[in-house]
């Protein structure tokens, strides 16, 4: 599915980007490459029922080659809440109402309306090809956390039929359940053998940071020199490792702490990823972080910090500076919650995420349908002298991007421009197209920016820009000009500081439906940014042209490349 079919044709529907075909989709889950089938499995957070989120489930979809998938059905579906079961009872009128559930969890029956269900939220897959955990030979295991709700105190009003709920508690415990058919069908595993009310593999009362309500998100990963498995999870501001032989007995090892968190949200999803430094024989271990709200751009984003793991289980920031100064993994609002693909031969590292925030999610045009995924992106360790640690990971799509790719559309003549404080338009007409181009300038007589107004209506009153702010040393992306209805107050332009000290910068950028992915000098930064035309807009006019613009002096474009995908 490249999303070719004619049901994905609504407005608003992402081309070349995974969404699936109804409902709501949030964080990528348990991504892992299967090495008997060959085939790339992607789980998602997915609410079955509606649009918005809420009944969290994993969904399931496949692909051969990262780039084209499969939807396939809901792989693992809520649980039932066992202290919670439905019940019938009249009420004062008399009348029937069959919309309560009974909490069975005490001997006092107690009443209420809450969920009787235990959602499954976000976590990693790993391939036991040893079969050290006994559950099978290859059997790929899910590790999830299961979030409910438990009253804390409750007003018992047995004789009439009316409960008051004082408080409920949220509680977040840390899961397993496996597949013995390839990522299809996962059955639950209980330590106490019940599987039909799973009980945690680390439950909340092991939890040492105490945050009851916020524990989750485990990503296992296999720790080659040390033999043994690791898992993150976090809670609140801390991120906790835990270690194991088998994948089914976990003991604490030890705490991340954050610092300089004013103005952060909650820690969530992360991995510790062993990353190869591109061109030496040295391995750091790259702690990936998705911060809820107060990242980069506005709410929600990625961020990474580089270290070292010892044989304890625990992780060693590279300097003092690193917890302090985070890197940021992409620039724009649109890229939350990336995990790392398992089991991939070659040491390579693959990530996708979530193309949102949620600072403004729910407010999202499309209706049957919420969400999608960015492009699946290779990172790289790379030695950066300027950078805090001397290391940064460079952030680029995979290769197999040029497979959807169509040739140029310019001819030769039209593939080097060179403007003087001017706009003008070129002779292509596409929505969804890889843009990719060598800006350049005097650096002794700096213009002062230079790029494309990008889907622009025939009439040129709307647009997305994609730039290089030349006096300020940063690639930019805009939605000043799209038209598009406020939502959750997001900042309107999305920077990422790049030095062009020598006088060029390449873009190359992929336009999607309502998305660009915009990536500078080959990956040495990204910005994801999602971006909706307004609807009237889009009904009248066509937002299919794109002229280039320089302000405030000279630049020339070369190479420039529009190809269709
Ligand atoms: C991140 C997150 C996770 C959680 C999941 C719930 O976007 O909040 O921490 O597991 O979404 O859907």
């Amino acid at each position: 599915q490249l999303q070719a079919a004619s049901n994905y044709q609504e407005p608003y529907r992402n081309q070349f980007h995974y969404s699936p075909l109804k409902n709501w989709i949030n964080d990528p889950n348990g991504l892992y490459y299967d090495d008997q089938t060959q085939e790339y499995n992607m789980y998602y957070q997915y609410n079955p029922k509606a649009s918005q989120w809420g009944n969290m489930s994993w969904g399931h979809a496949t692909s051969k080659d990262l780039i084209h998938w499969q939807e396939q059905a809901m792989a693992i579906p809520m649980l039932k809440n066992q202290a919670w079961e439905d019940f019938t009872y009249t009420n004062q009128t008399g009348a029937q109402a069959n919309q309560r559930v009974r909490y069975v969890g005490s001997p006092t029956a107690d009443w209420g309306n809450t969920p009787d269900s235990k959602a499954i939220f976000s976590g990693s897959i790993i391939v036991d090809h040893n079969n050290v955990s006994g559950l099978g030979k290859n059997a790929v295991l899910a590790f999830y956390t299961s979030s409910y709700q438990l009253p804390e105190r409750i007003d018992d009003h047995l004789d009439n039929g009316w409960g008051t709920w004082v408080g409920l508690s949220d509680i977040q415990e840390q899961h397993l359940a496996y597949s013995l058919d390839h990522g299809k069908t996962f059955k639950q595993y209980s330590p106490d053998g019940n599987s039909a009310q799973p009980q945690p593999i680390i439950p909340i009362t092991v939890n040492p940071a105490g945050d009851a309500a916020n524990f989750r998100d485990p990503n296992v990963v296999y720790d080659q020199q040390h033999q043994q498995y690791l898992m993150t999870v976090v809670s609140g501001q801390q991120a906790l490792i835990y270690r194991s032989q088998d994948l089914l007995h976990w003991n604490y090892a030890s705490t991340i702490k954050r610092q300089n968190d004013v103005g952060l949200g909650v820690w969530e999803c992360s991995s510790l990823v062993p990353m190869k430094v591109k061109g030496t024989a040295t391995t750091k271990w790259v702690l990936f972080m998705s911060v809820q709200q107060g990242a980069h751009a506005t709410g929600s984003g990625m961020q990474y910090f580089i270290g070292d793991l010892d044989a304890k289980g625990q992780w060693h920031p590279d300097s003092e500076q690193t917890l302090q100064q985070p890197h940021t993994l992409d620039y724009g609002e649109d890229f939350y919650a990336g995990i790392p693909f398992s089991n991939l031969p070659n040491d390579q590292t693959i990530m996708l995420a979530w193309a949102n925030n949620w600072s403004y999610n729910a407010e999202s045009p499309t209706t049957k349908w919420n969400g999608n995924m960015t492009f699946p992106r290779n990172l790289q360790l790379v030695q950066n002298a300027q950078a805090t640690d001397g290391y940064e990971v460079q952030n680029n799509v995979i290769a197999q991007t040029q497979t959807i790719t169509q040739p140029n559309s310019l001819t030769k003549d039209q593939q080097n421009l060179q403007l003087t404080n001017t706009q003008q338009t070129l002779p292509f007409s596409g929505k969804h197209y890889k843009l990719t181009a060598t800006l350049k300038w005097n650096p002794n007589k700096k213009p002062q920016s230079v790029g494309f107004n990008v889907r622009q209506t025939p009439d040129q009153k709307y647009w997305f820009t994609i730039g290089y702010d030349v006096s300020q040393n940063k690639v930019y992306v805009q939605r000043f000009h799209t038209g598009e209805p406020q939502m959750g107050a997001p900042r309107d332009q999305m920077n990422a500081v790049v030095k062009a000290d020598d006088g060029q910068v390449k873009i190359t950028s992929y336009i999607d439906e309502t998305m660009a992915e915009v990536f500078v000098n080959d990956g040495a930064a990204a910005i994801t940014q999602n971006f909706y035309f307004q609807p009237d807009l889009i009904n009248q006019q066509t937002t299919t042209g794109i002229s280039a613009f320089v302000n405030g002096g000279t630049a020339q474009i070369n190479n420039l490349q529009l190809q269709p995908m």
